[in-house]
């Protein structure tokens, strides 16, 4: 049985890539498959918590205890974010927003010149969402974010873990086997407000999303 002690919790959890569109077929995004953010939301539920899911493209689709905001792009999902998060307890960033969108080649399907030019395509700045919940965060709230990397995690979630003002930070290899995009298991590296740190072995996404509950929770 699970314990209640999310019982009475408003949890938000940000999934998925984000897709931008370019032209009428082509878009920029990244192999995010929302796992990591589902497992995290199917915990919180689990655990008693009042979910909603604010999900970029992904092929998943959850139990109807848990809410689920679908949306295409990084502004959309900032717009539906930061609707709700004043109205949440927690909040838990786990999607992997395109930090840029192409400026927009229009409606129409765009057509190769023939010329042999290459393409250049120019790039507009996305909001950062869990910046933004952290500037605006209530003395009540709790929020946690984290951070793919491919070298320096610990600096990387200190620093993020100070500037976007969060209360756990999780950072994860994504050049490691079994770590990262679309795979079911993440070896963490954990920090909190505190300054309490801890590596994690490889576990599973449904352990690391228990546990990463577990130490918010207690922090
Ligand atoms: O700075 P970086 O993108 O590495 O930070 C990763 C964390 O910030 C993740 O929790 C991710 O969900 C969140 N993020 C966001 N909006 C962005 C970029 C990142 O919420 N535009």
């Amino acid at each position: 049985i699970s314990p209640q002690d999310m019982a009475g919790k408003k949890v938000m959890v940000t999934l998925g890539p984000t897709r931008e569109p370019w032209d009428a077929v082509r878009f920029w995004s990244n192999p995010s498959s929302g796992t990591m953010g589902a497992c995290m939301a199917v915990a919180a539920w689990l655990r008693g918590a009042d979910v909603t899911v604010v999900s970029g493209p992904v092929s998943l689709d959850f139990h109807s205890g848990i809410k689920q905001v679908r949306v295409q792009t990084a502004q959309q999902m900032f717009d539906a974010a930061t609707d709700l998060w004043p109205d949440m307890d927690l909040a838990c960033c786990t999607a992997a927003v395109a930090d840029y969108r192409p400026v927009p080649h229009g409606a129409d399907k765009f057509k190769k010149s023939g010329a042999d030019s290459g393409l250049t395509v120019e790039f507009n700045n996305n909001p950062d969402i869990l910046r933004t919940l952290g500037e605006r965060k209530a003395e009540a709230q709790r929020l946690m974010g984290f951070a793919a990397e491919t070298s320096s995690c610990r600096e990387e979630a200190e620093r993020k873990l100070a500037a976007k003002n969060l209360d756990l930070i999780a950072c994860n290899r994504i050049d490691r086997e079994g770590s990262g995009f679309a795979v079911t298991t993440n070896e963490m590296f954990v920090l909190d407000a505190h300054g309490r740190r801890e590596q994690w072995p490889n576990l599973k996404k449904t352990e690391v999303a228990w546990r990463l509950w577990d130490h918010l929770l207690l922090s």
